[in-house]
């Protein structure tokens, strides 16, 4: 019969073991050289009495003062989302789109991930692709779809006589979510009004979404990736109407091969849509 108690180890952990266990729980990057004993901090160590009064200090993000991956309150979810809606409403072109996201601090996401992953590819492209969120080597790179799952979009796009040069390509969220977890509903709303300009700015004549996150969130579609990949939609740019598509994203087809022949099909619907579209 199994012990009824946790099985102590007779040793400690070695260095890789522990490393092992961070990765496994999703710790997967340093934010700091040194640990930081929040214990230690002035706050925490003057304990209040009820005649020391706290003195309660004004709720300003000093951003300059703030070493990086210091943990910020972000702003209320409703603010962040009005505050995306209006940067991205006012930005003229990608340069400035990406200068800035690279300055807006609405979505907590920002301050663990390394960097911006913006996008990839040609802004002049006549198709985009929209993935959900950058994973480990996207943000370690800065760029969309290099890890596994973007050697896999490589060969989709290349079976259709595309590549980097002829294609656009971004995410809905352009910071890794830690660990890779999944962006929360509200991370998607902050992050929406940017991808969704930067569709607009970009202007392709065929709009892409590769998988389930990023159809509901641009598409708003509301059926799984299964019952709404292959089928035509229309996409209001706010400057005009596009094709828009669903399929699989590349890192289900990874988990799920048997799929790649119904991702074959929606890319020759979508190599058809460019042929007819051609002006
Ligand atoms: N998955 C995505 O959705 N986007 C990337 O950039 C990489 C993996």
């Amino acid at each position: 019969m199994a012990s009824p108690h946790p099985t102590i180890p007779d040793r400690p952990p070695t260095a890789r073991e522990l490393l092992a266990f961070y990765l496994e729980a999703g710790v997967d990057c340093a934010l700091h050289d040194e640990p930081v004993n929040r214990l230690s901090e002035p706050e925490a160590a003057a304990p209040r009495t009820m005649d020391a009064p706290v003195e309660r200090k004004p709720l300003v993000m000093e951003q300059k003062a703030v070493p990086r991956g210091t943990p910020i309150p972000p702003p209320a979810p409703d603010i962040a989302i009005a505050s995306a809606r209006e940067a991205a409403r006012t930005a003229p072109t990608l340069d400035e789109l990406r200068t800035l996201l690279d300055n807006f601090d609405g979505c907590a996401l920002k301050a663990t991930a390394t960097r911006l992953v913006f996008a990839d590819g040609n802004p002049e492209a006549r198709v985009m692709f929209v993935g959900e969120a950058p994973g480990r080597d996207e943000d370690l790179t800065g760029l969309p779809f290099v890890g596994r799952s973007g050697k896999l979009l490589d060969l989709m796009l290349r079976a259709i006589g595309l590549d980097r040069t002829t294609a656009y390509i971004a995410n809905v969220i352009p910071w890794r979510p830690p660990g890779n977890r999944d962006p929360s509903p509200q991370e998607t709303q902050i992050c929406l009004p940017f991808i969704k300009r930067q569709i607009e700015l970009v202007d392709p004549d065929v709009l892409v979404c590769l998988g389930k996150p990023s159809s509901q969130a641009v598409l708003e579609l509301k059926d799984g990736i299964m019952r709404s990949r292959g089928r035509w939609h229309t996409y209001d740019t706010g400057t005009r109407s596009i094709r828009a598509m669903a399929t699989f994203h590349p890192a289900y087809l990874l988990r799920q091969p048997i799929y790649k022949r119904l991702a074959w099909q929606d890319l020759r619907s979508i190599s058809k849509a460019l042929t007819q579209t051609q002006t």
